[in-house]
């Protein structure tokens, strides 16, 4: 038996109330805080001029449209996004405005989140940063973003939430609802196949809509389905030959008819290319269309937006109706009302103690222990002279990477973090190691370090080699950095190798030392060839202001580590299936993709690849045992709904160390058999549990059709087949710990 779910279409259906005539000193409905936000819509839409109406759907500014004035109906101000606040720009030009009041939190980068894989942390992540673009007076926030690390070359992995579209839609819910909370709408991005940076603007993607179903687009469906979010930004590239900030079936036929998005599609920053184009295909506002200031000649250069002038021209000769602007003023009026006028909102605050400890916690519980042989960390409490090498120990991140770059009020590096934690009570040496990027600035924020070191690498290595001797514990602290081809907007890694001759390094002090620790500061996976030398690895990340002091716990045991691995790490850059038989990367015009489905883990698995450190990985200072996996019923029956749960599945889990922690348990479902190729398995649910030593917590699953569902595409729609599956109860994606099958009738 088959069952076939066809996917809802939602038609947004807005309530008609056209304005009636006010009473001369009665408030306009628009106006009034308590009416039904529809209400007001309308009532606005019915009081504006056509050029009003063409005035709101683009820009003014580089991040702002501009309302009506007229009318009292506020501007619209944009932000970056996705990490913090970014600083002010001048009106016209990319250059930081060098206000002084306008510095931020910097919050870990959204790799870090989504390694907490815990809600919690995207819900206080959501909120802090909301009220911090609430505080600046932004009404947009630009982020989160949730493209899918299909290749670990792409430049800009760091700002998305890792391979997995289940972990990815979970973690995105809770921190668009937390943003939204505080009257500021999330915009989230780069919808969609924005998975390579260096040719973005023209690359132009295919792949099978069962993988835009399966892999690509779940995160960005639970972004506006379950977080209700109220902007969307398209991506500069196209799919299948348009542009997708003006491609019908991205944004007309799946975002807005069958997920019933009713907010506002914002274009990319330059990712018009058509005035036809964006009028009917799904568009709402046009921002960054290039304009050179108002040095242009034009009165105002936005008039020349392919959604200004252009499209009034259009209107004005009769070639096109006002029914499709009528449509993105409602939509732009809403976000309006939902943030710039929304009088219940809350009213922010800046760089609070609060926020501090919201970053700091989810850095600390992004952080991913991969390798700890013989117990080498956390540091051993009689330590006495600890060395710390590499640039990164001491290179400001929050500078650089593109528009997520920001200006922060302070970012503890990873050895101020460290120095502080031992005080005096334990010598911190340092040694530089190498020498990679010594540039620190973006549109004029500049970090004011001076990393100039001229020494050879030769005499780099051995002044590191040499201090490394007499330490107790040596800590390397290096990875990549946010300059170009690094973890870096607008341009993607060259390989999949560590940059400036860090793998000689680590490779030497691995001689001398027994004690190696390896901290990658990054937002994508490094080949490590020298794995088997080196003591232990951790993965931190990006992780803003709080950076030193996040990783200082870890290290030295205050925190127990509890992160895993949002992507995996191969061995070779081969082993990702995106790269599989030498495919080209980047790709300037066409690409198709050819992994499919078979992304990630699901890639290594099909192709039986094993992988450095798999998806969900990640150890812990204490060990966990799994027992007792119960399964509600052996058989099951899906109903009519594809959300409902059919089936619980109950697992106890125990911490049998001497130390409090806390672990993410996972659960993969199995299609023993299918019509079908399938994933050997994919994530459908997980959970983190904290846990005192010795103590026991029992986990309850709920399983729907949903999470046994393909995407078939004969029916275009989700198809669950009966049969059996198993249910497998994993501390990462490589490391089932039990096993139980169940048949679907
Ligand atoms: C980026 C967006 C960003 C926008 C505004 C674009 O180049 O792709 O992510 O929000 O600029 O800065």
């Amino acid at each position: 038996m088959k069952r076939l779910f066809t996917t809802l279409a939602v038609l947004f259906v807005g309530t008609i109330t056209m304005a009636t005539a006010q009473q001369a000193n009665e408030r306009p409905i628009y106006l009034d805080p308590d009416a039904p936000i529809e209400e007001r819509v309308e009532d606005a839409l019915s009081r504006m001029t056509l050029r009003e109406k063409m005035a709101i759907i683009h820009a003014q500014s580089k991040f702002s449209a501009p309302g009506v004035p007229r009318l009292g109906i506020s501007e619209i101000w944009c932000t970056d996004g996705p990490h913090g606040i970014r600083p002010e720009v001048m009106w016209d030009e990319w250059d930081q405005a060098r206000w002084t009041n306008d510095s931020c939190i910097a919050y870990p980068a959204l790799t870090c989140l989504a390694a907490t894989w815990n809600r919690d942390c995207a819900l206080s992540y959501g909120r802090s940063i909301g009220e911090e673009a609430r505080f600046r007076d932004k009404d947009v926030l630009l982020g989160p973003g949730v493209n899918i690390y299909r290749t670990p070359l792409c430049g800009r992995n760091f700002e998305y939430m890792g391979e997995d579209p289940y972990l990815a839609s979970e973690m995105v819910v809770p921190y668009v609802k937390g943003v939204q909370e505080q009257g500021v709408a999330a915009c989230v991005k780069h919808y969609a196949l924005n998975n390579e940076e260096q040719h973005r603007h023209t690359v132009d993607v295919s792949l099978s809509d069962r993988a835009l179903r399966e892999i690509y687009l779940p995160a960005f469906k639970a972004a506006v389905t379950e977080g209700g979010a109220w902007s969307l930004m398209g991506s500069y590239n196209k799919y299948r030959g348009t542009y997708a900030c003006h491609n019908h079936r991205l944004l007309v036929e799946i975002l807005k008819q069958e997920w019933g998005f009713d907010g506002a599609v914002i274009s990319d920053w330059g990712g018009v290319h058509s005035t036809e184009e964006a009028i009917h295909n799904g568009l709402d506002m046009e921002f960054g269309t290039w304009t050179d200031g108002l040095r242009e000649g034009a009165s105002n250069a936005y008039d020349n937006y392919y959604m200004a002038l252009p499209y009034l021209k259009l209107i004005e000769s009769g070639e096109v109706g006002t029914e499709e602007l009528d449509d993105k003023v409602r939509r732009v009026l809403r976000l309006t009302f939902r943030t710039a006028m929304n009088n219940d909102k809350p009213y922010g605050a800046m760089c609070s103690e609060a926020h501090s400890l919201a970053a700091r916690q989810i850095a600390e519980e992004g952080i991913v222990l991969l390798k700890n042989h013989n117990n080498n960390l956390p540091i051993a409490p009689d330590a006495k002279r600890i060395l710390v090498v590499g640039e990164n120990a001491i290179k400001m991140m929050t500078v650089g990477g593109g528009s997520s770059s920001l200006k922060v009020k302070y970012e503890c590096s990873p050895l101020d973090g460290i120095r502080n934690y031992y005080g005096d009570d334990v010598e911190v040496l340092y040694a530089r190691g190498y020498v990679g990027d010594v540039t620190g600035d973006y549109n004029g924020v500049v970090t004011g370090q001076n990393l100039v070191d001229k020494r050879s690498p030769k005499r780099l290595i051995a002044e590191a080699v040499e201090m490394a001797r007499e330490a107790d514990h040596v800590i390397f602290i290096g990875g990549l950095n946010k300059s170009n081809n690094q973890d870096c907007e607008g341009t993607d890694r060259r390989s999949l190798d560590l940059p400036y001759n860090q793998d000689a390094v680590i490779e030497e002090l691995a001689e001398v030392s027994d004690n190696l620790t390896v901290v990658f500061v990054s937002g994508n996976a490094v080949a490590m060839p020298w794995i088997d030398e080196v003591e232990s690895v951790v993965q931190v990340w990006y992780l803003g202001s709080e950076a030193g002091n996040a990783i200082a716990n870890v290290l030295s045991g205050e925190v127990n580590p509890s992160g895993k691995l949002p992507f995996t790490f191969g061995v070779k850059l081969e082993d990702y299936m995106a790269h599989a038989e030498g495919a080209k990367f980047p790709n300037p015009k066409k690409v198709f993709y050819h992994d499919g489905i078979f992304v990630g883990y699901r890639g290594f698995e099909k192709r039986e690849i094993e992988p450095l450190f798999a998806f969900g990985h990640g150890l812990s200072y204490t060990t966990f045992e799994y027992s007792n996996l119960q399964l509600s019923a052996t058989e099951a029956v899906a109903g009519n709904r594809i959300d409902e749960t059919i089936l619980e599945a109950t697992v106890t889990i125990t911490n049998r160390g001497d130390r409090a922690g806390k672990e993410v348990v996972q659960l993969y479902i199995s299609d023993v058999e299918s019509s079908v190729i399938r994933p050997k398995k994919e994530l459908k649910g997980f959970e983190k549990v904290e846990l005192q030593p010795g103590e026991s917590k029992t986990i309850t699953f709920s399983l729907t059709p949903e999470a046994l569902a393909f995407y078939n595409e004969n029916s275009s729609s989700w198809t669950v087949e009966s049969g059996e599956y198993r249910v497998l109860i994993s501390a990462s994606s490589a490391d089932i710990r039990l096993d139980k099958s169940f048949t679907l009738r």
